[in-house]
């Protein structure tokens, strides 16, 4: 109390500034927060994809799209944390590196259902078709919601090559004659193959290189 009347400036000032208090608690949040994040965007580790990493398939793209239209993020994470448990129910952790061509991403945080990050190569395409149309019948306890319709929808009209060339805009590294033959990779296709062709590429590509990130090899 005595030395109130000295400093100009004390810490007894800003515990009882209630304005001040919060200008000053935002100041520090802000400039912490800068030290941390600022540095991500130039580090290789968040920028550069993961070894094996490469952008997706014109119809795991439009597969991609059907996901996001339908809500699955709303019940399924796509990211692995660096738990043990994690680790050993879904496989090696998530590498940043393994989303740089998501745009949006999709880790979500809600897990209804499981984490989907490695879910690729888990089951078969035809289980995954029997599980879209009826989860119930290979998960008896399921609360999964069906998706019948999927099946049905054709993704031969999907203007995936404006998709690609957006894509391309933020960074993502398509050749012209990956775009031009886009269309082509979708005739015959339905909603349903998309989305099953989106579901085994999650989490393939990086494997092997997250596996050895676990292992803490270089
Ligand atoms: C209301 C929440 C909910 C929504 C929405 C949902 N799921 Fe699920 N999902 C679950 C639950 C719960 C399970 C676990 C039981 C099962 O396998 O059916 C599951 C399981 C799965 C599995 C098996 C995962 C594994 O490792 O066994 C896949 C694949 C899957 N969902 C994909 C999808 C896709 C694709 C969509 C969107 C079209 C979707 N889910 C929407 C709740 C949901």
């Amino acid at each position: 109390m005595a030395s109130k009347n000295k400093k100009l400036f004390s810490h007894e000032t800003l515990e009882t500034n209630v304005g001040l208090l919060i200008i000053f608690s935002i100041l520090v949040i802000s400039v912490a927060g800068l030290v941390q994040i600022v540095p991500l965007f130039y580090q290789h580790s968040t920028t550069q994809p993961t070894e094996g990493v490469t952008p997706y398939e014109s119809l795991e793209l439009i597969g991609r799209d059907v996901y996001i239209r339908e809500g699955c993020v709303g019940c399924h994470s796509q990211q692995i944390r660096m738990l043990q448990s994690e680790v050993q129910r879904y496989g090696p952790y998530s590498l940043a590196g393994e989303f740089v061509y998501d745009h949006p991403f999709l880790w979500g945080s809600k897990r209804t259902g499981p984490d989907l990050a490695r879910v690729g190569g888990r089951y078969s395409d035809d289980w995954h078709r029997v599980h879209l149309r009826d989860p119930r019948a290979l998960v008896p306890e399921s609360n999964m919601p069906a998706y019948p319709w999927l099946q049905k929808n054709s993704v031969e009209n999907v203007n995936v090559q404006t998709r690609m060339k957006v894509l391309r805009t933020l960074g993502v590294p398509y050749t012209d004659e990956q775009i031009a033959e886009a269309p082509s990779k979708l005739k015959g296709k339905t909603e349903e193959d998309a989305i099953v062709a989106y579901l085994q590429s999650l989490g393939v590509a990086g494997r092997a290189a997250a596996a050895k990130a676990v292992a803490g090899e270089p």
